[in-house]
């Protein structure tokens, strides 16, 4: 099945299918081309150029009205499946407690663990599922999914159950993440080695014996996860097949920085405490260093020197941290602008480290992340502006008319 949108204002985000990630200086090239067509083939884009180069047009072409078209978000952090909402714990912050003295209070992730274990499959997925509506409405077209609120063998297999259903039944593509050790359950507070044995002699296995994860993620911080811990974690989950996306420095200098890139992974995640030797371990590197500039707004955290790690020529992502303790939103346009006003990114740069760069962080960058011929054709279209500036500049404004997955406008799943 083939169709035709003509009349687009600015096709934005155009890439050479050999370019699949973006670097320091490199971030700030986003290709654009004025007054543009975009034909989709099989849910695939099939072709695109100027306006003025099509001869003719089918009477059936969609006509985007002059309005600028962008690839699809890649968020390629988040932890969308959840029993409840936390908003008694935001009421508690702004009455004066720390994220931390709400975590050792049996708050904060523990409290999530807790509600995990005790809703069914059924109702978690069927949260999960409204959320994963609710953000590719607002321009997601691929998404990471992590587990990591159960803590128990048992709830950490329920909730990756939970993403493999949706995997099945999603018009996006997903990847999961095995977060067993996203915290030590209340239980093991004192046994902090038991846990690790669960971790890696019981859970690691069930989880790779199901195919359940794609990747594995640590918390290497302060109060959660030594780096010594997350190295023999990530050595294990080798083991199983499942290469590291991690946590890392939110809320100390952990060392997560340095354990992840030795580990080879894929991304690590977050980053608010990096100096010159974390960023030095990052050249070094083939990690993605992803940012989730709404986790340091929503916990009034110091965000992370994102413009010193583009000068020193680092592939930056920028995702959501979707979760209902640190990040109540998978907004990726707001996320955008925060990466604006907080990170001193520019607009091109922040589209960049949301689509390329997110694909680049799930593996997906030879079909997603961007407009590409052969890659999938999920993009969406502005409202009337006048150009990628005022995505993130208009903050909090409705800035979508329309959502196309593979090549299909988006309606709900
Ligand atoms: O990415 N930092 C660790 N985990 C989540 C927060 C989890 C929570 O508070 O529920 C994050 O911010
Ligand atoms: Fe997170």
């Amino acid at each position: 099945m083939e169709k035709l949108f003509i009349n687009i204002k600015s096709l934005v985000g155009v890439l050479d299918p050999n370019v699949v990630q973006k670097k320091g200086a490199e971030l700030q090239e986003l290709t654009q081309i004025e007054q543009a067509f975009l034909k989709v083939k099989d849910g695939q884009i099939a072709d695109f150029g100027k306006m003025s180069s099509l001869t003719d047009h089918p009477t059936d072409a969609v006509d985007l009205q002059n309005k600028i078209v962008l690839p699809c978000f890649c968020d390629s952090h988040t932890h969308l499946v959840f029993a409840t909402t936390r908003e008694n714990e935001f009421v508690d912050r702004i009455k004066g407690l720390s994220y931390e003295e709400i975590a050792q209070n049996g708050g904060g992730i523990l409290n999530s663990a807790k509600k995990l274990q005790a809703a069914s499959e059924d109702e978690l997925f069927k949260g999960a599922k409204q959320r994963l509506n609710e953000v590719i409405h607002m321009g997601t077209g691929a998404i990471e999914i992590k587990s990591g609120y159960g803590l128990s063998t048992q709830a950490e297999l329920k909730m990756l159950r939970v993403i493999q259903r949706l995997k099945q039944i999603s018009p996006i593509d997903i990847k999961a993440t095995f977060l067993g050790a996203h915290a030590f359950p209340m239980a093991y507070k004192n046994n902090q080695e038991g846990y690790m044995k669960l971790l890696t002699d019981e859970m690691l296995p069930l989880v790779a014996k199901e195919n359940l994860a794609d990747y594995i993620d640590v918390f290497c911080d302060r109060g959660f996860f030594s780096q010594n811990q997350t190295e023999r974690l990530l050595e294990a989950g080798y083991k199983y097949g499942l290469k590291p996306k991690i946590h890392a420095n939110e809320l100390d200098y952990s060392g997560g920085i340095q354990v992840g890139t030795k580990h080879k992974a894929i991304s690590v995640d977050h980053l608010e405490c990096t100096g010159e030797g974390e960023i030095a371990a990052l050249q070094s590197s083939h990690t993605i260093a992803t940012l989730l500039p709404s986790t340091a707004f929503f916990l009034k955290l110091h965000y992370p020197p994102a413009r010193k790690m583009i000068q020193a020529g680092l592939p930056i992502a920028l995702a959501s941290d979707y979760n209902p303790g640190s990040s109540p939103s998978g907004n990726m346009h707001f996320i955008c602008s925060l990466a604006c006003l907080y990170l001193n990114m520019l607009p091109e740069e922040t589209i960049n480290a949301a689509t390329i760069n997110g694909a680049a962080a799930l593996e997906l960058a030879h079909s997603h992340g961007s407009i590409t011929k052969g890659k999938k054709a999920n993009f969406w279209v502005s409202e009337s502006i006048n150009s990628v500036k005022n995505i993130p500049y208009g903050f909090g404004r409705p800035q979508l008319s329309a959502v196309y997955i593979n090549g299909e406008r988006f309606t709900g799943f």
